[in-house]
């Protein structure tokens, strides 16, 4: 009596065909597992807002990564917490900073697993803002020299990809070409090119001690009712010479990722950030959730968005997932 139906999309929702049809997936390959490496030996410390990630000293660290690699993540990114700050962030591009030091030894021990750096100040300078301030204003131009140097003593160190998150204009042409005068030409960037002035960094303020002192990020990152103003900031990376264009946070930001998506041939990143994480786990713990569907539905929601990479600190959790299944 229904034979006027001749579409029926839920001929393609059984089991093994629903599989099949699927157009969008996620494997280990599109993770990179955030790390925070502090001074010091013999620590472990969980970051209370976090949990699962934790502050490693570098001898412990090496034991993390063997359970990553292990788990077949491919590639991790490096947050430093330094012991020490100063006005202008000296410690960023050290020879012997925290990241530096992180750099060569796991380069040394795992020179298959991808390393990349975070490239910015504001962990580093006492004040906590992401670029020189002057007068109470974060001045862009003369932070562009200090990025500079951030990004080649990376490299120098063994990073394989920097990533600058400063949101300063033209911090990506700049490293570019610092890098390439320093020889490393064939070193990519991954740039922040869409992060949001977005209270979903919570945790990892916390975490990396970063929260500025005094004002807020406004006048660097972006307002987060904008979104053309997301593809222009795409564009002048890429111009700049960006090899992987990321939109930071994920979740409230997928038509961002979408948006970027179609107007460019680059490979899109998505930052699935700190808050993002928390709020799940917190749901999770007290049993409002489920938290492996939740996760894995959030992170295909990513995919789906046309983020080809994402970095989450879920990342060892979904590879456990994913080898169960
Ligand atoms: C540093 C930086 C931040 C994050 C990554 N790099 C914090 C910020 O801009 O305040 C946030 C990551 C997260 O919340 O997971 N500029």
């Amino acid at each position: 009596m229904f034979s006027e139906l001749i579409k029926r999309p839920r001929r393609l929702r059984n089991d093994n065909l629903r599989d099949l049809v699927r157009e969008t997936g996620l494997s280990i390959e599109d993770l990179i597992y955030p790390l925070f490496v502090v001074n010091g030996e013999n620590i472990k410390e969980e970051i209370p807002s976090m949990p699962g990630n934790y502050h490693w000293s570098l001898d412990l660290v090496v034991e993390e990564i063997d359970r990553l690699v292990e788990l077949g993540i491919k590639a991790v990114i490096l947050f430093g917490v330094p012991e020490s700050k100063d006005e202008r962030g000296s410690t960023a591009w050290a020879e012997d900073g925290i990241v530096q030091r992180a750099c060569r030894r796991i380069k040394e021990e795992y020179s298959d697993l991808l390393v990349i750096t975070d490239v910015c100040l504001c962990q580093y300078t006492d004040h906590g803002h992401c670029g020189v301030l002057e007068d109470g204003r974060v001045k862009n131009d003369p932070t562009l020299e200090l990025l500079t140097k951030v990004a080649v003593s990376h490299v120098e160190a063994g990073a394989d990809m920097v990533a600058p998150s400063d949101m300063m204009d033209g911090r990506v042409g700049a490293i570019r070409q610092a890098l390439d005068d320093s020889g490393f030409n064939n070193t990519p960037i991954m740039a922040y090119s869409a992060k949001y002035a977005s209270s979903f960094y919570g945790p990892f303020r916390d975490a990396a001690h970063s929260a500025p002192d005094e004002g807020d990020r406004c006048s660097y990152q972006m307002d987060p009712g904008n979104s053309r103003e997301a593809v222009k900031e795409a564009a002048l990376d890429i111009e700049e010479g960006a090899d992987i264009v990321m939109v930071k946070p994920a979740l409230s930001y997928l038509d961002i990722i979408q948006k970027i998506k179609e107007e460019f041939n680059y490979p899109v990143a998505a930052y699935n950030v700190s808050g993002e994480f928390s709020l799940v786990k917190a749901a999770a713990e007290k049993g409002w959730v489920n938290e492996q569907e939740v996760v894995l539905e959030m992170m295909l929601s990513m995919k789906r968005a046309g983020a080809d990479l994402i970095l989450t600190y879920f990342a060892k959790d979904i590879a456990c997932w994913l080898k169960e299944k």
